[in-house]
């Protein structure tokens, strides 16, 4: 019989068949299993899942319960697949997508054309990826190299702006297509020195300015390619905001296209959850209250439907605690 307790209430005997909590915040080391000793419940203690699922047929109850649910709900077991299984599968997809993802680069570099199919079948690859398999793919993806961050970014930026168009019931098209504006929206990144695109420091003003015409430049080489309007008007306008105060052309409100919107909020996301070396990673409860606070940066209704998206909250709306 499973019963669902909170982080703090786990203690040494249990055995925790499940933890629940937003995706990202789903430890990938975390395993079915009992609590044997100080080192595990600790780790259990210091993740940041919202909530367990305990076996009481297999293990202790909370204090005070002695082993008993009463006045608890119980659950039925979970289906989903066991999360090891999970990242290596995740892995296999994300070494498929990466030298299928070094071929387009190249050829969009050398002036080349993109192979549609080629483009197509690792959007949909990321896509079924995302599906079966969101935390294993969002919790590799949020580990960044600094050899691999444009390579991952673009990944997990395809993978939620997909997962977030089938959210929103748009035209299987339109998800294909905003998969691909995923993928490539940084594409104009391939033209900046290493020295600048690695940099843990603040950029000099300089620097910053070179940094800021990516939009322009990944636009710029798009435009020779065979990709639909909608891939380049995200590739141009991602670091646009609602309020005007994006760049490069400082639109606002209703000249922000629908997938710009949601590029700019899947783009950023990914960007303050990543775990870097020089940074601090937000958790995805952070992520949903400070985005919220970014005054004028993205469109509220999308914002609010995002979060619901990714499991983080159930409310559409702006939070209590922003
Ligand atoms: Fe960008």
């Amino acid at each position: 019989m499973l019963l669902r307790i909170e982080r703090r209430e786990v203690r040494i005997g249990m055995y925790v068949e499940e933890v629940e909590g937003a995706w990202i915040d789903i430890p990938l080391w975390f395993r079915s299993r009992r609590i044997d000793d100080a080192a595990t419940l600790a780790k259990m203690r210091d993740s940041r899942v919202a909530s367990l699922l305990i076996d009481l047929d297999k293990g202790i109850g909370p204090v005070g319960d002695m082993g008993s649910p009463r006045g608890r709900a119980t659950l039925p077991a979970p289906h989903s697949a066991l999360l090891h299984a999970d990242v290596a599968k995740a892995q296999q997809t994300l070494r498929r997508t990466n030298s299928a993802m070094r071929g387009i680069v190249a050829s969009i570099r050398g002036g080349g054309s993109v192979d549609p199919a080629l483009a197509r079948a690792v959007v949909d690859e990321v896509a079924v990826a995302m599906r079966h398999r969101p935390r294993a793919l969002l919790g590799i993806t949020r580990l960044k190299s600094k050899d691999e961050y444009t390579f991952l970014h673009s990944v997990a930026v395809c993978a939620l702006m997909t997962h977030f168009g089938r959210f929103l019931r748009l035209d299987p098209d339109v998800v294909q297509q905003l998969g691909l504006a995923g993928l490539l929206h940084d594409i104009g990144k391939v033209l900046l020195p290493t020295e600048i695109l690695g940099k843990a420091g603040t950029l000099s003003e300089e620097e910053a300015l070179i940094v800021r015409a990516h939009p322009t430049e990944g636009f710029r080489m798009l435009q020779r390619q065979d990709v639909p309007d909608l891939v380049r008007d995200v590739c141009l306008h991602h670091h646009e905001r609602m309020d005007g105060g994006g760049y490069p052309d400082g639109l606002a409100g209703d000249q922000l296209s629908q997938a710009v919107r949601i590029a700019a909020i899947c783009d950023v996301y990914d960007a303050v959850t990543s775990v870097r070396p020089y940074k601090e990673a937000w958790s995805a409860k952070t992520a949903y209250s400070r985005m919220w606070r970014w005054e004028g940066h993205f469109d509220p209704v999308l914002l609010g439907r995002f979060f619901v998206s990714i499991g983080v909250t159930n409310r559409t709306t702006r939070p209590p605690s922003a």
